[in-house]
């Protein structure tokens, strides 16, 4: 089979990686990719939202299945534009991608199919917004209801910062109309959770827990980022509860979208938070997760290109999946700034050393590679270090001993990566 990947960061390189395995692969493309993907396959510089690029280049050569990674391509319908070409491609269609495209449409689908979240009110006018600020306790969640590229979430400490975020998305309109229309919603406190699943609109097969890590710095402080690692399988849910969450969460929302007339054909991203009255729906992402996505396909054993082109088709016939029991862990390099602004260009060094380690993998997020060879950042993340082990310490340990052999200027990551499952005395037998 001939594969083009869309997509340039850690979970393209993860996904490349673990397609690459697949017997049925004959040649792997991947659109724009990075310098540790161009070891995989070819890279085609086609940027992720050309979808006429993408379209010509998958129609004139052959492709036989099309895998998005981000979700800005699929909400600007990628796939409908392939379909339409008789193009197989793996993702969810214009309609399906609103889950992500829109807050609203994911909320006000939430309350149809009463699946638990955070209640919530949707404003469109900025002084009934500030009004209803003013009335809350917080901290408050803010929410542009379109893509805003990860910024487009406000968990503000005082009324004042929830003033200042209605201000910048309504009034100034900071991220054009994906923030003309808002969600406020309570804050929820808990442990997140997520959890991704397979889906032809019809049948799931739930891929193995993960916990991503989303603030910048150790103990959960400072800014909100992409992800700064990850960790799988999270002992804070059992086998049993997680059939629950994948029941009330997942197939009961792909049950409503398909009596809408809307078949959810992809993965279905659930972010989760465990409260203390029962898991609550923070958000549904269209795509993989990134980093998650890094954590949990090391552990896959099952062959994920054959069922990636199964949904595709329209039919997942797969009907479960194989893990290595070893937990997986991912931690994130950044580069210094990052999530605000950071400089590009600086070499990175220590890759292969970091590489040698049986059971490590050193993914590519944000590399480019210069023409002498050397491997440059170029991006927020730069790698995605993830390292499977006997426990979920041994795991830890051999991912940070493999991100000590890499360095690069201003690099940072985090050092607790896992610490919520280590410091808890839940079993990982149990999960
Ligand atoms: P979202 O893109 O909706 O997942 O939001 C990004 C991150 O903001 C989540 O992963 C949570 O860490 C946090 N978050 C979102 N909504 C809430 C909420 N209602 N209560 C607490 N934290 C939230
Ligand atoms: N790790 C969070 C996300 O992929 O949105």
């Amino acid at each position: 089979m001939k594969v083009l990947i869309v997509g340039s960061g850690g979970r393209e390189h993860a996904l490349a990686w673990k397609i690459a395995q697949s017997p049925q692969l004959t040649k792997l493309f991947v659109a724009p990719g990075n310098a540790g993907i161009a070891k995989l396959g070819e890279c085609v510089n086609i940027k992720a939202d050309d979808i006429s690029g993408l379209l010509a280049f998958a129609k004139e050569n052959e492709i036989d299945l099309t895998i998005v990674g981000p979700e800005a391509p699929l909400v600007a319908g990628i796939v409908d534009q392939f379909e339409a070409a008789g193009l197989a491609i793996f993702g969810p269609n214009q309609k399906a991608a609103q889950m992500e495209g829109s807050k609203i449409f994911a909320k006000e689908l939430m309350a149809e199919a009463k699946v638990p979240t955070a209640g919530f009110k949707i404003f469109t006018d900025v002084n009934e917004a500030k009004t209803y600020i003013i009335e809350q306790e917080p901290p408050i969640v803010i929410k542009a209801d379109g893509l805003a590229a990860g910024k487009g979430v406000v968990l503000a400490a005082s009324v004042e910062e929830g003033i200042q975020a209605v201000n910048q998305m309504i009034s100034e309109q900071a991220f054009g109309e994906a923030g003309r229309r808002v969600v406020i919603e309570k804050h929820l406190e808990g442990s997140e959770l997520s959890v991704l699943i397979l889906t032809d609109g019809e049948s799931v097969l739930p891929l193995a827990s993960s916990q991503d890590h989303k603030r910048a710095n150790d103990n959960d402080r400072g800014p909100n980022t992409g992800g700064m690692g990850a960790y799988s399988p999270c002992p804070l849910v059992n086998d049993q509860n997680l059939e629950e969450i994948v029941k009330s969460t997942g197939e009961s929302i792909i049950k409503k979208l398909a009596e809408k007339g809307i078949v959810y054909r992809g993965i279905l991203y659930v972010g989760l938070m465990l409260t203390d009255k029962g898991p609550h729906v923070l958000e549904y992402n269209v795509r993989f997760g990134d980093p998650e996505t890094q954590a949990v396909l090391p552990r896959l054993k099952t062959d994920l290109l054959d069922i990636l082109h199964q949904i595709a088709k329209g039919k997942l016939t797969t009907q479960s999946l194989e893990w290595d029991e070893r937990p997986c862990v991912t931690v994130v390099m950044a580069s210094g700034g990052y999530p605000g602004s950071y400089q590009k260009g600086f070499p990175v060094n220590g890759l292969e050393e970091a590489a040698q380690a049986s059971d490590v993998v050193v993914f590519h997020a944000g590399t480019a590679s210069l023409e002498n060879g050397q491997i440059v950042t170029s991006g927020g993340r730069v790698l995605a270090v993830s390292a499977l082990g006997e426990t979920l310490k041994a795991a830890r340990d051999a991912a940070y001993q493999a991100v000590q052999k890499i360095s690069f200027k201003g690099a940072f990551y985090r050092g607790d990566i896992a610490h919520r499952a280590l410091q808890s005395d839940v079993s990982m037998k149990n999960s």
